[in-house]
């Protein structure tokens, strides 16, 4: 049986459709089974319903990070999600989350990690002085962008660059970056070790 992805997103949601791309092209051997977001506005949902994906939102106004992660963990179960992947998600996940999910969740940060962790990476990179950022794809665990790294990917920063044409080039590889890191998930063909995620051959 195919396995079964949860997309969790807070906004845009151009990560979720490269993935949808990509899965409707039967590049990804998996079925989108849910997307749920937090905010009801996220176009991300939009776009879910006009492709035919089950989308929901659950609100996270006025719940504790708990109480909130047990709905949206009950759906995902409901759901039989086997692979869950943040997209745009932005909430930090509990303790309880992850254990439900162990080394079952994944998420796409626009820097490389560990490199200029939390919000608005590429403007933290632009403002540092770095020549090169890019995005990392890494598993989720208790901490802010903090687990062990499946794949990154780099993006030269530019004489000329804003904050928005960095951005614009740091996505382009993100969307690219993230349907490899789940067909590695999926696919079983890796190990951990520690840290350190390492790529097994065919
Ligand atoms: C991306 O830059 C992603 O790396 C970060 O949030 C942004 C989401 O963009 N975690 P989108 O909603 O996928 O378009």
């Amino acid at each position: 049986m195919k396995k079964k992805l949860g997309i969790l997103l807070s906004g845009r949601g151009s990560n979720f459709e490269a993935i949808a791309d990509n899965v409707a092209a039967g590049k990804i051997p998996a079925e989108i089974a849910i997307v749920i977001s937090n905010r009801p506005e996220a176009r991300g949902l939009e776009v879910a319903r006009q492709r035919g994906i089950p989308a929901i939102c659950i609100p996270s106004k006025g719940l504790d990070r708990e109480t909130y992660d047990r709905l949206v963990v009950a759906e995902l179960k409901k759901r039989e999600v086997d692979l869950v992947c943040l997209a745009g998600f932005m909430r930090i996940l509990s303790p309880y989350f992850i254990r439900e999910f162990p080394y079952r969740i994944l998420n796409i940060h626009p820097s490389l990690l560990p490199a200029f962790p939390g919000l608005e990476a590429q403007r933290q990179a632009l403002e540092y002085g770095v020549k090169i950022t890019g995005c990392t794809v890494h598993f989720v665990d208790e901490g802010v962008d903090s687990g062990p790294i499946i794949l990154q990917a780099a993006v030269p920063v530019l004489n000329n660059d804003t904050v928005e044409t960095l951005s614009e080039r740091i996505l382009r590889e993100e969307h690219r970056i993230y349907s490899e890191a789940i067909n590695i998930v999926l696919s079983g063909k890796y190990r951990i070790e520690g840290r350190r995620v390492i790529l097994l051959e065919d």
